[in-house]
């Protein structure tokens, strides 16, 4: 854990956790930070908190230690967002120190209830409140409805015009060098946002219409500095952020980067040998594209690839008369987060009934996804030479169609 003064009485405190799935599913293999911040006015305010993993209610304490900040001083704890990332230690607290106050949206405390019983003040805020800490600290809320949960807010804090926005404006990735963007060449940022699409596509991705209301709701705020519960506090790059975040939602519809993601699954071999054909064509195009074998990659990998692709190459045999199961399943997930109006290419290998196509469909259709799919090219057993011309066409024909709508 650590402290970082952001701006005059305002300081992060900051814990890197690893090796964890978060929330229980998704692999960070750069890990997370979450983040933590006291606003020292007469009163102090602590936004936000970080989860109870092992060791961090008392390396939390004794950070606040370090700050001298004696934890009965504690007068408010704003709760931006309920979920246990960000509140999970609000029971330690309890057991230290239950004189105070929790600030958050009304949709916060009746989870606020749920999650911590009663026996705490609760002060439900709504948008434009403002709560007066002293000493030049003002904070106002902002509710973001849906960014992530239905109970998210921004809080404000009206003098160094910090935004404390928990999981908008958030990455994956461990805070290591610095806390501060600032800090970081664009090339380095250009590699840290692998994970801030990594953590999008994964964490707030299906929530993307909330996300844009949210832009355009914060955008008479001018915030100079975003101060999010996950990843790096954005100070000379606020606007990156912010529109970098705006893009990603936008993505969600399926006109992304241009990008061709290839998803395949093979038991023994024969859907591979379209594959390699296709990975030839993919290869000539110039384009970025990516390729995930299923199962072997995780749900997280292929949605940050899926995110900024326009277009999907599907490969996969029959099995049981029903779709590869684990590509069923990556494609559940991916339609889950509403990856709508992509373009596909499908082909695989049957042995005698065929089924993975009509699985395809059903899945596409419960799931409303709007993709647009070219001919699909199904073989019986190994392909016959011709059987993979057609898989090179297919793939030709989408590389076309990805770069004619650019
Ligand atoms: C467990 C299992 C279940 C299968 N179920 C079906 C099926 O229901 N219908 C069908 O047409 N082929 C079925 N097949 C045949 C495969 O689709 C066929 O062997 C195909 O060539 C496998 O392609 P791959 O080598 O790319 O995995 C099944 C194969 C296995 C191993
Ligand atoms: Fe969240
Ligand atoms: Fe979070």
């Amino acid at each position: 854990m650590k402290i970082t003064p952001i701006s005059e009485g305002i300081t992060q405190l900051s814990v890197n956790v690893e090796n964890i799935l978060f929330e229980g599913l998704w692999d960070i293999p750069k890990g997370v930070s979450i983040n933590s911040y006291v606003v020292k006015g007469d009163k102090i305010a602590l936004v936000d908190g970080v989860c109870g993993w092992d060791g961090v209610p008392e390396s939390l304490f004794a950070l606040l230690d370090q700050l001298k900040i004696d934890l009965k001083s504690i007068q408010y704890l704003v709760l931006n967002h309920l979920e246990p990332d960000h509140a999970g230690w609000i029971e330690d607290l309890r057991k230290v120190h239950d004189d105070f106050e929790v600030i958050c949206t009304d949709k916060g405390a009746d989870l606020f209830e749920a999650f911590f019983g009663s026996g705490v003040r609760v002060r439900v805020v709504k948008d434009g409140d403002n709560l007066d800490l002293g000493a030049g600290k003002m904070l106002e809320f902002h509710t973001i409805p849906h960014v992530h949960w239905p109970d998210a807010m921004v809080t404000f804090e009206k003098y160094s015009r910090v935004a404390f926005t928990c999981d908008a404006f958030g990455s994956f990735g461990k805070l290591e060098r610095s806390s501060f963007d600032d800090d970081y060449t664009d090339e380095e940022l250009k590699a840290y946002e692998h994970e801030t699409i990594r953590y999008y596509s994964n964490i707030v991705g299906a929530f993307s219409p909330f996300v844009l209301k949210a832009i355009d709701k914060l955008a008479p705020l001018h915030i100079d500095i975003i101060a999010p519960g996950h990843g790096l506090v954005w100070r000379s790059r606020v606007n990156k952020i912010i529109e970098d975040y705006r893009q990603y939602a936008l993505y969600q519809k399926g006109q992304a980067r241009g990008e061709i993601t290839l998803l395949w699954g093979s038991m023994y071999g024969m859907t591979e040998m379209g594959v390699r054909v296709a990975i030839e064509e993919l290869e000539k195009s110039g384009l970025t594209y990516h390729v995930h074998e299923v199962p072997e990659t995780s749900w997280g990998d292929i949605l940050t690839s899926v995110w900024t692709s326009d277009a999907l190459i599907l490969a996969m045999p029959t099995y049981e008369y029903k779709m590869f199961p684990p590509m069923a399943a990556a494609l559940d997930e991916i339609g889950k987060k509403k990856a709508v109006g992509r373009k596909i290419f499908r082909f695989g290998s049957y042995g005698w009934s065929g089924g993975a196509q009509k699985e395809l469909d059903e899945i596409h259709d419960k799931l409303r996804l709007n993709w647009s799919f070219i001919d699909p090219v199904e073989f019986k057993g190994k392909p016959a030479l011709e059987d993979l011309e057609k898989v090179r066409s297919g793939v030709q024909n989408l590389i076309g169609l990805v770069k004619d709508s650019r």
